[in-house]
């Protein structure tokens, strides 16, 4: 795994972003994967200014998100879709139909997780998966004890998980209780990863993710197996850990 050390949460945006846009005007064609979540807007919106300042284009890329929340279409302000559209794609000329996410309000949703799991290998897999990690080290929605060979699934959110994430909900009742999150194998099947890492609050993730204990009770310690996975951490995440670089 490789480490960059970025100043702060702007200078890990700036640097994430660039290494994105590095990727996304050197490929004929490449399938991104995308993240949600606190830790990726600074990037998304430094995309943003790139394409508008530079025109780098993304007509030649397709986009497939990690997870979706149970329950919610895509116009809910609290989808992932929604997310997605307001944070990035609305503001780049990708093309809406190669934006892919799993659908949290499809009728039979076993059969949403199959489908989505054969789309991206129809398209020829991930070529680049963006990641953000929980405190307790899930990455997607995958919680600790998801098995390493899952695909696309379903699953129960961690409380913890729900407590995180109800800042952006009206209330704590209001988050949904599952989601569907591209699994484990799925991640690891993609060419290359690029993990964020933000904040003081990811400083116990971030040192248990050097450790080296490969466990399904840290979902995040798998990508340690990974090829190709560079990490983007900011000083309030790397803390004393900076002896690791
Ligand atoms: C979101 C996702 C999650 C987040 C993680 C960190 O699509 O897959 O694994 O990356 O929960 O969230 P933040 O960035 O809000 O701390």
């Amino acid at each position: 795994m490789k480490i960059i050390e970025a100043g702060d949460y702007q200078e890990m945006s700036r640097l994430a972003a660039d290494y994105i846009s590095g990727k996304v005007r050197s490929s004929e064609k490449i399938n991104i994967g995308l993240a949600t979540g606190g830790t990726p807007i600074g990037t998304y919106t430094k995309l943003i200014e790139d394409h508008q300042k530079n025109q780098t284009s993304y007509t030649n890329a397709s986009t497939f998100n990690l997870d979706e929340y149970v329950g919610l279409s895509g116009d809910h302000p609290n989808s992932y879709r929604h997310y997605m559209n307001e944070k990035l794609f609305n503001h780049l000329d990708i093309k809406k139909s190669n934006t892919h996410i799993p659908r949290g309000d499809a009728r039979d949703m076993l059969q949403e997780c199959l489908d989505y799991e054969k789309k991206i290998a129809e398209c020829g897999g991930i070529d680049l998966q963006i990641l953000g990690i929980g405190s307790n080290g899930h990455i997607g929605f995958n919680e600790p004890g998801t098995s390493f060979n899952s695909n696309t699934h379903l699953v129960r959110l961690a409380p913890s998980t729900r407590e995180a994430n109800a800042r952006y909900f009206e209330s704590l009742e209001k988050v949904p209780t599952k989601a569907i999150t591209m699994g484990i194998s799925t991640i690891m099947k993609s060419k290359e990863i690029l993990l964020l890492i933000s904040g003081e609050r990811k400083r116990e993730a971030f040192a248990r993710l050097m450790e080296n204990e490969e466990t399904e009770n840290f979902p995040a310690s798998i990508l340690r197996n990974h090829p190709q996975v560079t990490i983007v951490a900011d000083k309030a995440a790397l803390g004393n850990n900076s002896w690791f670089l």
